[in-house]
């Protein structure tokens, strides 16, 4: 087994998954990429290294200094969709320079490449339900167009290349922790808001559903696709990959099976709702499924129960720590 970087390794992903490479292979093999900020909390003896991704150079020097040739990059470092239609030029320097970097560092370095793209590379002409594995590509938004490209990239490098780049469109990812600038983000938000006893005005419509994953399932699908043998990756670009979907009445009702007072109302995000409105409600992984085994674990009322307790465990030390002053 060779070395590891994790680019976006203070991210949503990145955190979770430097937790279960450091369980699969130890701390010494897995280096932690993070861009502006040091991560903290590392496990002692760990390995962790600054690397804009739009900067080839330094990209280069930690892949040397780290022996990473023959080895893996899970390239997470990207800016998400709403944080892209704020600030395109800044989203395509950084979510395909960025990917073209680490795409032609794999092929001198002979690595391979966990990249994830996203249910936002969809657009109007696919299916809302069930959307197919090749369905047509046509996102009305930065983010989705980044990824359509990004895949296109993936695609070129293994043709032209033989660099094993290997992808799944994530759907939105519920993982405790701050939220980040996206879409799907308001379920997060949500949760939290409920387990500190507050109301949650949702950024959109009752009825707005959308793919959903539990992010222990997303980690050990990047890992169960690395692992998987060459010859069963038979998508080049990216792989549809599905667990549950809900709209924001459905969570709200999960929610309160654990917190029956939890109320909330409606504050219509212009974007954020049509940004959603503009992706499926669902989405057919059975590429994934038959090619190389995932499979799901986790569901609406599993993810829940899961995000409940992991929050109320965070907001109790955190309340600790503050010398039992309410946090929030
Ligand atoms: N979170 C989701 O719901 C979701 C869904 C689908 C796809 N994805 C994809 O998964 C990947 C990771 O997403 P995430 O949720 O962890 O995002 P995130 O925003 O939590 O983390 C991204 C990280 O990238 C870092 N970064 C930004 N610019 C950088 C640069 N120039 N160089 C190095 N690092 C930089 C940020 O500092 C951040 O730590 C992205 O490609 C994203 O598009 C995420």
């Amino acid at each position: 087994m060779k070395n590891i970087l994790v680019t976006g390794g203070a991210g949503a992903i990145g955190r979770n998954l430097l937790k279960a490479l450091y369980a699969q292979h130890g701390s010494q093999m897995v280096i932690a990429g993070y861009n502006r900020t040091p991560l903290t909390g590392l496990p002692d003896g760990s390995l962790s290294a600054q690397v804009d991704v739009y900067d080839k150079e330094r990209l280069i020097s930690v892949v040397e200094e780290h022996d990473l040739d023959d080895g893996e990059i899970y390239h997470l470092a990207a800016l998400l969709s709403i944080a892209a239609e704020k600030d395109p030029e800044r989203a395509r320097r950084v979510n395909m320079g960025g990917l073209k970097n680490v795409l032609d560092v794999a092929r001198e370095y002979d690595m391979r490449v966990f990249w994830p793209s996203s249910i936002a590379v969809f657009g109007s002409s696919a299916p809302k339900h069930n959307t197919p594995q090749n369905a047509p590509l046509d996102p009305e938004f930065e983010y989705g167009r980044n990824k359509v490209e990004g895949e296109k990239l993936l695609n070129q490098f293994f043709d032209e290349f033989e660099v094993d780049g290997r992808s799944v469109r994530y759907p939105g990812l519920l993982t405790p922790g701050k939220p980040g600038p996206g879409t799907t983000e308001y379920a997060i938000e949500m949760i939290y808001a409920a387990v500190r006893g507050e109301h949650y005005a949702s950024p959109l419509r009752h009825d707005t559903e959308l793919p959903m994953m539990d992010m222990r399932d997303a980690t050990r699908a990047a890992l169960e696709i690395m692992k998987a043998p060459k010859e069963d990756i038979k998508v080049r670009t990216s792989y549809n990959l599905s667990a549950m979907s809900f709209t924001p009445e459905e969570l709200a009702e999960e929610i309160r099976k654990h917190i029956p007072r939890f109320k909330t109302d409606y504050k219509i995000d212009d974007l954020k709702q049509r940004v959603a409105d503009s992706w499926p409600n669902s989405i057919d992984d059975s590429s994934a499924r038959d090619q190389w085994g995932w499979n799901h674990r986790y569901g609406l009322p599993e993810m829940t129960e899961h995000m409940i307790a992991e929050i109320q465990k965070e907001l109790e030390i955190l309340r600790n720590a503050n010398g039992g002053v309410k946090y929030g």
